[in-house]
């Protein structure tokens, strides 16, 4: 069973992602035959500045080898190393109405945001392109985000029109996600999320991790005071990282006058340490030499290769195009 998925490199992961795709994720690996990928043919609908291309892509897949994505199980490549995906793409262009793509929910927010590119027809086709992805494999299983998931079902539908105009060809994937992981809120308590600016990024620098804690939004209950925590960012946040007795304990603590949220977030912090240990020396290894990056992205390229050309053979052969192996 294959488990597809990519993720854009539009910034340095943040505990969103990492919640809600990359850990469970890099948790299929004994399971599933895994391949993953640095999405940054999308992250181009949004980064137009070529060093933070490369310093976006880089970070993402030490990202993931520094929480145990292992290379040799799993494929971990780079799309634009296999611009296969981009003649499936087209391809699957021609079976894909407007009006599909209208109902997009990520299009239809960026575009009454009225930023992010909404009025680039690569963010209009973004959905067409994320199927290919998928589909170029045969995924069995996707496993992404809950705001992912309509994409998914959009890719089930392009496939269907495909095969229903072409023959039987291309394989229905199904989306995985965990409706609990939904909502994990940021800074501010809204849904974290780079486009709120409210994100906590596990794989910052100590200093500005910090920072980014201490800026939790709270409530002004005097330090003297017992707290709620089940209402508290910072609990909500520190739940999901500590172990049940750790939890026990912190609950305790809110119901105790002296404790403010100043000590909350410091716990929230080191735990947060304490947990990133480990993956931060691999991470900042690996981003010290982008060479060592680049052999693993090479390797996964040539593996990923191979599934991608039969894929797209068939295709080539159901829709009337000469087979790229024939003489
Ligand atoms: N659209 C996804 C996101 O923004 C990233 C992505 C691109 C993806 N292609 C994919 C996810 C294929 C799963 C499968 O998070």
């Amino acid at each position: 069973m294959i488990s597809l998925s990519g993720i854009k490199p539009t910034s340095t992961p943040h505990i969103g992602n990492h919640l809600g795709m990359i850990e469970p994720a890099i948790a299929l690996q004994d399971e599933y035959d895994c391949r993953y990928f640095i999405a940054d043919y999308h992250a181009m609908t949004t980064v137009h500045d070529a060093a933070k291309m490369r310093e976006y892509s880089h970070g993402i897949a030490a990202y993931f080898l520094a929480f145990g994505l292992d290379p040799k199980k799993s494929i971990f490549y780079r799309q634009s190393d296999l611009p296969q995906v981009t003649e499936l793409m087209w391809i699957l262009s021609c079976v894909t109405s407007m009006g599909l793509l209208e109902r997009a929910h990520a299009w239809k927010a960026a575009k009454d945001r009225g930023n992010e590119g909404a009025e680039l027809h690569g963010l209009f086709a973004y959905p067409v392109l994320m199927a290919a992805d998928i589909l170029i494999h045969d995924a069995d299983v996707v496993p992404v985000g809950k705001d992912q998931v309509q994409h998914v079902e959009m890719t089930r539908d392009m496939a269907e029109r495909f095969n229903f105009t072409f023959g039987e060809t291309l394989k229905l994937p199904q989306a995985r996600y965990s409706e609990t992981l939904h909502t994990i809120p940021g800074l501010d308590g809204r849904k974290m999320s780079k486009s709120y600016g409210n994100t906590i990024n596990l794989m910052y620098p100590p200093k500005k991790l910090k920072q980014q804690i201490m800026s939790i939004v709270t409530d002004s209950t005097p330090i003297d005071q017992p707290k709620d925590y089940a209402n508290c960012n910072v609990y909500k946040l520190y739940k999901l990282f500590a172990t049940p007795e750790q939890v026990r304990e912190i609950e305790e603590k809110y119901r105790t006058p002296g404790f403010g949220y100043g000590h909350a977030k410091l716990e929230l912090y080191n735990v947060l340490m304490e947990k990133t240990e480990t993956p931060r020396k691999i991470y900042q290894d690996y981003m010290d030499h982008p060479d060592l990056l680049e052999d693993v992205l090479r390797d996964a390229a040539d593996r990923a290769r191979v599934k991608m050309d039969e894929v797209l053979e068939r295709v080539r052969v159901a829709v009337g195009y000469r087979s790229r192996f024939a003489r």
